[in-house]
């Protein structure tokens, strides 16, 4: 065996763990074939876990994360806890204390599956969202005042620094230059507004293009951008932007690959431990029913092996669910794949062992 990673597992709450076990049987799949090796350590991190121990994500959890060599998480979410606690307390707690300052977001409609924009094909929606993942209003600065009188304040600032937007940037470029298609980057901002932040960003890109003469460099407000993804969704290969318009334009991204039964999402530290999930929620009311598709959370195991380097697994998983949304699949949504959950796994997996 050449190689043995140490993989971090939290299956969360709600459908996480049926659409975990779906990755993780791919990705041991994926291992048998590519002679590397995978050790699996469960985490019990989640809502359920908060209500009976009153913790999210304790410090010495925290450490024992950054000990992995990455993190494959299924869901995080719970209807009896109150909204915030666990983003804040367990996924935002996550990406900062590891510094995972990207959240890559690839959005591709797959043959065969639907999208709800007019006239566009698989041959139109390729490409990838690289979002800021620690700075910008998602920092925390700010605070509140008088809260609950009239004469209330709220601050919620944007934190931006030039090493932050400078770094994200660079990744981008990088991941450009390698993804290898348009070799176009989109910096996605708002320098008509808010003209101190944005400022920053376009500057921070335009000096990092001169080091990538062979990227194409474009820019787009946030508004516009929203209308041409829908519009023109062909105009895009990779896009960088900040935090909050990121979360935004990757939600948007999602639903016209398909929605959440396909998106996947990568927290990624290019030097430490970075993290994957399927972007969707703990779909609580359908827990235990094996009907959500766990093609998101495959699609996250495939990110996982493309970023630690196993590039050749990840092609395979990628022609498998490329295989199973072509052929095997109804519809993507809960309940209307004319598969289990586990069923769409093993497809998945059948495809691999026969033919990668
Ligand atoms: C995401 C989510 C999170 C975010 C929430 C759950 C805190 O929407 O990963 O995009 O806003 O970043
Ligand atoms: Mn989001």
């Amino acid at each position: 065996m050449s190689k043995k990673y140490e993989i971090a597992v939290i299956p969360g709450d709600g459908t996480g763990p049926e659409v975990v076990a779906e990755g993780i049987k791919v990705i041991e799949a994926v291992a048998a074939k590519c002679n590397i090796g995978f050790q699996f350590s469960t985490y019990d991190i989640g809502g359920e876990h908060y209500l009976t121990t009153g913790e999210t994500i304790s410090d010495q959890l925290l450490d024992s994360l950054a000990q992995k060599d990455a993190i494959f998480l299924g869901a995080i979410g719970h209807p009896e806890v109150q909204p915030g606690v666990l983003e804040k307390g367990i996924l935002l707690k996550t990406r900062f204390a590891l510094d995972q300052y990207i959240n890559l977001r690839p959005v591709k409609l797959y043959e065969g599956v639907y999208t709800p924009l007019k006239d566009k094909g698989a041959e139109h929606i390729d490409f990838v969202v690289v979002r800021e993942n620690t700075e910008g209003i998602y920092a925390g600065a700010g605070g509140v005042l008088k809260r609950g009188t009239p004469d209330e304040i709220a601050t919620q600032e944007s934190i931006n620094t030039r090493k932050g937007v400078e770094r994200c940037i660079r990744y981008a470029f990088e991941y450009c230059r390698t993804r290898n298609k348009a070799k176009k980057l989109t910096l996605c901002g708002k320098t008509n507004v808010l003209t101190y932040a944005f400022d920053l960003w376009e500057r921070a890109f335009y000096e990092v293009a001169q080091e990538y003469p062979d990227i194409e460099t474009d820019y787009a407000h946030i508004d516009a951008l929203c209308m041409w993804m829908v519009k023109n969704p062909e105009w895009f290969d990779v896009i960088v932007t900040d935090n909050m318009f990121g979360d935004i334009i990757s939600d948007l991204g999602a639903m016209i690959q398909g929605g959440m039964g396909i998106a996947a999402g990568a927290n990624i530290n290019p030097a430490g431990v970075s993290m994957f999930e399927p972007i969707g929620g703990s779909a609580p009311k359908y827990t235990g029913q094996q009907k959500i598709n766990p093609i998101a959370a495959i699609l996250a195991a495939q990110l996982m092996l493309d970023t630690i380097g196993e590039k050749k697994g990840a092609t395979f998983v990628d022609a498998a669910v490329a295989k199973v949304l072509r052929e095997d699949i109804k519809d993507v949504a809960a309940g209307k794949m004319g598969h289990s959950t586990q069923e769409v796994g093993d497809l998945v997996v059948d495809y691999i062992n026969k033919n990668c």
